[in-house]
């Protein structure tokens, strides 16, 4: 990461979580056992990155980031939900996550799944507060909530996980051209929804066109993949400790990047994806150099 990134990453980073510390603050009516739980695995560390495509694509669109807190900080509780429901026993069954013991081991099974919906809930509180407080027009307010909640459900993060779980075993029974099509739906699905979303969701707090809009969602949608598949791939060659979690693909038969094409094959889809993420952000010229280098990064980087 180059030191721009990093200044940009580690600026985003402790203005979403003081928003978030202030979302998940103490009070009477919220229960403290799942208040625990929800910030155990939200400050257990994690790139934040949802939250930082956010504020980027709002200073894209010329919004200050620090308008668009409440709605990064949204997109991360979302994202921790679903990272905590990923690593139940129903799903991938994994015992380490940020590289601390995942939310189940610590608090159980219930807790962590009330946890999930704590956090998914209190999101769409932060993103409706986030646009009352900019006072946004009743019509740019719902399209705020509903694309969130469209990228986070069935049609999007939610579908894709369900895809995913369909797919294990998948690549020993169809041809390698069947699988491809199934593995590029499910990825863009169970990632790259919610990756488009946080950019859209930036776009939409700052009153973007629907050019920009798209052109954002074009990047977003590239990078979603790339950012995938550069998952795939740390999951097979990555260094388990920097990662803070062990790599579950090969135990659950996952149908993934790396399986299908290899992790040389795989890179190479990821290079060309960012290629392409890249050229979408032409329209908002220097004011992206932060997307610029985000994309680079997705598939550089180690953790
Ligand atoms: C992991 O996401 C799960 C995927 C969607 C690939 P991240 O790699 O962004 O995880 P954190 O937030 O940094 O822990
Ligand atoms: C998870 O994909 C995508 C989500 C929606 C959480 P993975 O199952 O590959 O994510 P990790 O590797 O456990 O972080
Ligand atoms: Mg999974
Ligand atoms: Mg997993
Ligand atoms: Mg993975």
């Amino acid at each position: 990461m180059n030191a721009q990134l990093a200044r940009a990453m580690g600026k985003n980073t402790a203005s979403v979580d003081g928003a978030m510390e202030k979302l998940l603050a103490p009070s009477p009516d919220l229960p403290e056992t799942v208040r625990k739980a929800m910030r155990y695995s939200l400050f257990a560390g994690g790139k934040r990155l949802r939250p930082t495509l956010v504020l980027e694509a709002a200073e894209c669109c010329g919004l200050n980031a620090s308008k668009a807190l409440k709605t990064a900080a949204a997109l991360e509780m979302i994202h921790t939900y679903s990272l905590i429901h990923d690593d139940l026993p129903a799903m991938d069954d994994d015992d380490l996550r940020r590289g601390k013991p995942t939310n189940h081991t610590v608090f159980g099974e219930a807790m962590a799944i009330l946890a999930g919906d704590g956090l998914l809930t209190k999101a769409f509180e932060a993103a409706a507060e986030n646009a009352a407080d900019l006072k946004l027009k009743g019509r740019e307010a719902a399209e705020l909530i509903r694309l969130i909640a469209r990228g986070a459900g069935a049609e999007g993060m939610v579908g894709g996980q369900v895809a995913d779980l369909a797919a294990e075993g998948l690549s020993k029974r169809l041809s390698k051209s069947a699988a491809a099509k199934i593995l590029k739906t499910v990825h863009r699905r169970k990632t790259g929804a919610l990756i488009v979303a946080s950019l859209d969701a930036g776009a939409v707090l700052a009153g973007a066109s629907q050019a920009k809009r798209q052109a954002l969602r074009s990047y977003g949608d590239c990078v979603g993949l790339a950012f995938q598949i550069a998952d795939d791939v740390l999951d097979v060659v990555g260094d388990k400790k920097k990662m803070g979690k062990r790599g579950s693909d090969r135990d659950n038969d996952k149908l993934t990047y790396a399986a299908l094409y290899g992790v040389d094959g795989a890179r190479a889809k990821a290079r060309s994806l960012v290629e392409k993420a890249h050229a979408h952000l032409q329209p908002f010229g220097s004011r992206a150099s932060v997307l610029h280098e985000l994309a680079d990064y997705i598939i550089e980087r180690d953790k």
